[in-house]
């Protein structure tokens, strides 16, 4: 068997474009997801919302966080007049809080410079903050109708498998060549772009996993390239693995009076923006800031944590000490604030206001 060029691929997409886009579309309509809440409506707010949310999130936990912020932000307008601060105590537990930060400049700028509207095409809504060629297309598809396809993980899978391309997908060019293809077995019918968009989705979800694709129910069975080859699951081929990472961090843990020491996180990076205890590079570096070695005595040594990033396994060591004389808190106050100067002391009852990592709120809450 010869591999499959851009041309024969596009060649053979336009062959089978009717038999993907209609069986998909059948099947959705019979065994795909209907009762999630971001489908009630075409409202471009609540898909964008929705759509941001489950960029690296699984449905089950948007759920709870889609109604939360719907609740507290009906509308983009609503959305665009909070603090920051609020948006990204909402979005706590989410991660990723680039995502919460984009999403609240990208309200801002729907309020600011589109008029409170979001803008009713894929090419247009990319010139917002937070919003990719995915994202772009599946505002549009799912709200507008538009003719455009979804290109994120599951999508590239399901296609790269039903349509038999094997080439090397963290090349660009047969990335690019995969959504022209993509966009060659859109249905013809515009109306059908929600269905089909939703369909892409819930196949990769359900049927067309990475581990055990289920061909035997799935609408493409007797079309799908890699499944007559019996082989699926080394689709998608990408050879470019994510490099990954360690740190280490020593997480000072200062109790005063019922108080805990924080600070911000700067706007950019990991948990940017988010309130943490000071984070310190070593042991050494903990108790210089410490400070007399008597109460270095007294800290106590907690189990480290593992908080696992897409590109980073960070490794947490928590060191609490709980302060009682008023000259300590002040001396050990003065020395991390010439370190950074967002810090404070917080009471613990007040920790459900504050935008705190999920690791950090499972260790001060329990
Ligand atoms: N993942 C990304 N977008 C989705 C959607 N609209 N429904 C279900 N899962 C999704």
């Amino acid at each position: 068997m010869t591999a499959p060029t851009s041309a024969s691929l596009l060649r053979h997409a336009r062959q089978v474009t009717p038999l993907v886009a209609d069986r998909l579309v059948a099947w959705q309509h019979q065994e795909g997801r209907h009762h999630l809440p971001w489908q009630k409506v075409r409202d471009p707010y609540r898909v964008w919302l929705s759509e941001i949310m489950l960029q690296q999130t699984q449905v089950t936990t948007v759920l709870g966080y889609f109604e939360r912020f719907l609740q507290r932000f009906p509308d983009v307008q609503a959305l665009a007049a909070a603090p920051l601060d609020d948006v990204l105590t909402l979005w706590s537990g989410l991660g990723y809080y680039s995502r919460a930060r984009n999403l609240h400049r990208c309200a801002q700028d729907v309020v600011n410079l589109h008029g409170g509207q979001f803008p009713r095409g894929s090419e247009a809504l990319q010139s917002l903050p937070g919003i990719g060629p995915s994202t772009s297309a599946a505002i549009a598809a799912f709200c507008f109708d538009e003719r455009i396809s979804i290109m994120d993980g599951n999508v590239k899978r399901v296609l790269s498998r039903v349509l038999g391309w094997d080439q090397d997908l963290s090349v660009k060019t047969h990335e690019r060549a995969l959504w022209e293809a993509a966009q060659a077995v859109l249905p013809a019918k515009a109306a059908d772009m929600p269905s089909y968009t939703q369909g892409l989705m819930d196949l990769g979800a359900t049927l067309c996993t990475q581990r055990k694709p289920a061909c035997l129910t799935c609408p493409w069975s007797d079309i799908c390239k890699a499944r007559v080859q019996g082989d699926p699951g080394r689709y998608p081929v990408k050879t470019r693995k994510l490099k990954r990472s360690e740190r280490e961090s020593w997480w000072l843990w200062l109790e005063w009076r019922e108080q805990v020491w924080l600070q911000q996180m700067p706007d950019k990076g990991v948990w940017a923006g988010l309130w943490t205890m000071p984070l310190l590079d070593d042991e050494a570096a903990l108790a210089e800031v410490v400070g007399a070695a008597s109460l270095v005595d007294q800290v106590d040594m907690q189990p480290r944590i593992k908080h696992v990033l897409t590109h980073l396994d960070w490794y947490l060591h928590p060191r609490r000490l709980v302060l009682n004389k008023p000259a300590d808190a002040t001396a050990l106050q003065a020395r991390l604030t010439a370190l950074n100067d967002s810090g404070r002391w917080v009471p613990l009852a007040e920790l459900g206001n504050w935008g705190l990592p999920a690791p950090l709120r499972r260790l001060l809450q329990g």
